[in-house]
């Protein structure tokens, strides 16, 4: 029997984000909008008069009347590395007193730091982490996160990572897309000062054995690899890719990212899903991208953490890229945040506030191949959020601020007044009841226990 799990009704604005970028609207606005979610799915989009007539709130589990405020998909956040243990908030001051990130790199300090952290620490506490981060993120209004390994540079710790992504995904209400990241720096134990023969080396462990153990056990979607200075050349990136995409691994490339590499053209030449950062990408790194498919994934925060210059997001759309925007969190990057991402995206980045909504939710889902995710259409997951303002402008214009509401996950509250309810928690098996019981807000109207 099908469950008419909720209706979203009288919507201010419902932006469905089906529109293209460059477009005059693509958000796809629908004022006074509503949605009706069968099963989990979104069965039907439109202004609430017709959705209503077909579907009356009444009957469904859930009622919310989302009067007065936009509706929204949820946030794909595409880009991040958020499961990691230790602590770098001393690197933001030493950056800020004029150390760069490759100085830091190369002394020991940034990804290093936290390699040697994140093989220090238990699987709990790792799990732990990773699921108070996703708390953070599900009360910003993401529900479905790319979290890549890349903290451990051993098969072990690999393996562990990616093994606590899946356990993360498996207890928390947002979705977790696991990729594997080997090749996210060189480790210091293969570090040889300028021979570049270690390095070498260090990939052959990536390609002969971290990558077998990953595929074999078919945890990992995705292979991303570092291509940049201080990290891996092109051939070496080259090497792990085609390594990953013959077991199975879609590619992904970090490119462009601290210098030009030809990391973009990489992507291009093996049809990786996305080219992440592209600080440096030129017109023609572009161009290639476009032709390719690739999706370009931009990482606002990290420029901003970095006082680095900011891709050009203005000129890709304009090239016809459907860029894609994500936090990158990570601890160079630490913020959670979405709308943090869509307000740089448009201030530093020329995105209109439409545009960046439709990086942040379509197109992220587009650099993880899982459209129709990231709008509100028919057929796509009911992940959508409540905001509490009128329209999706006032997220951006609201920096520094979480305008989120409620959030519903396959259209099931997972947040509500920008608090997550019953989000898993690593050290017990059963949902945390205090956080169970949170009131819902008074926008929802749950028939849970009358039906
Ligand atoms: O995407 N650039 C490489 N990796 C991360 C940073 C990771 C770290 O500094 O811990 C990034 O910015
Ligand atoms: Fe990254």
């Amino acid at each position: 029997m099908t469950e008419l799990t909720a209706v979203v009704h009288g919507a201010a604005e419902l932006a469905t984000a089906t529109g293209d970028l460059g477009s005059d609207d693509p958000a796809g606005i629908v004022e006074d909008g509503a949605v009706a979610v069968v099963d989990g799915e979104i069965d039907r989009v439109g202004p609430t008069a017709e959705v209503t007539r077909e579907y009356p709130p009444e009957n469904a589990t859930r009622e919310i009347d989302a009067s007065g405020r936009a509706v929204i998909p949820g946030y794909v956040d595409s880009h991040t590395h958020a499961l990691f243990a230790g602590d770098r908030s001393d690197e933001f001051e030493a950056k800020l007193r004029g150390t760069t990130y490759g100085e830091l790199l190369a002394s020991g300090g940034g990804i290093h730091r936290t390699v040697r952290a994140t093989r220090a620490a238990s699987d709990e506490d790792l799990l732990a982490n990773l699921i108070g981060h996703l708390d953070v993120m599900v009360a910003h209004g993401t529900t479905t996160v790319e979290v890549k390994s890349g903290y451990g540079l051993d098969t072990e710790t690999e393996f562990r990572m990616i093994d606590v992504i899946g356990r993360a995904d498996d207890r928390h209400p947002v979705d977790v897309v696991p990729t594997f990241m080997g090749a996210h720096a060189v480790p210091r134990e293969y570090e040889g000062g300028d021979d570049p023969g270690n390095a070498d080396d260090y990939v052959d462990r990536v390609v002969d054995e971290q990558i077998p153990a990953i595929a074999a056990q078919g945890i990992a979607e995705f292979c991303d690899v570092f291509c940049d200075e201080g990290a891996f050349t092109v051939a070496q990136s080259r090497r792990v890719l085609r390594a990953g995409a013959e077991r199975g691994l879609t590619p992904k490339v970090h490119a462009e990212e601290l210098a030009h590499r030809g990391g973009a053209r990489l992507a291009a030449e093996v049809g990786a899903a996305s080219a992440d950062h592209l600080l440096h990408a030129t017109d023609a790194d572009v161009a290639a991208l476009v032709d390719a498919g690739v999706t370009p994934v931009l990482l606002p925060g990290t420029a901003f953490g970095l006082g680095a210059d900011y891709a050009d997001a203005r000129a890709m759309v304009d090239a016809g890229a459907p860029v894609a925007v994500a936090t990158d969190f990570n601890p160079n990057c630490h913020s959670q945040s979405m709308g943090f991402a869509a307000a740089l995206a448009c201030v530093e980045m020329g995105l209109t506030p439409a545009e960046a909504l439709v990086a942040g939710t379509r197109n992220g889902a587009r650099a993880l191949d899982r459209a129709p995710l990231g709008t509100l259409r028919e057929g796509a997951p009911a992940d959508l959020v409540v905001l509490n303002a009128p329209s999706h402008a006032h997220v951006p214009y609201s920096y520094g601020v979480n305008r989120v509401d409620a959030v519903l996950k396959g259209g099931e509250p997972v947040a509500a007044g920008g608090v997550p309810l019953g989000a898993a928690r690593a050290d017990r098996d059963e949902p945390d009841p205090a956080r169970t019981d949170r009131a819902a807000p008074a926008s929802v109207l749950d028939r849970g226990g009358e039906q």
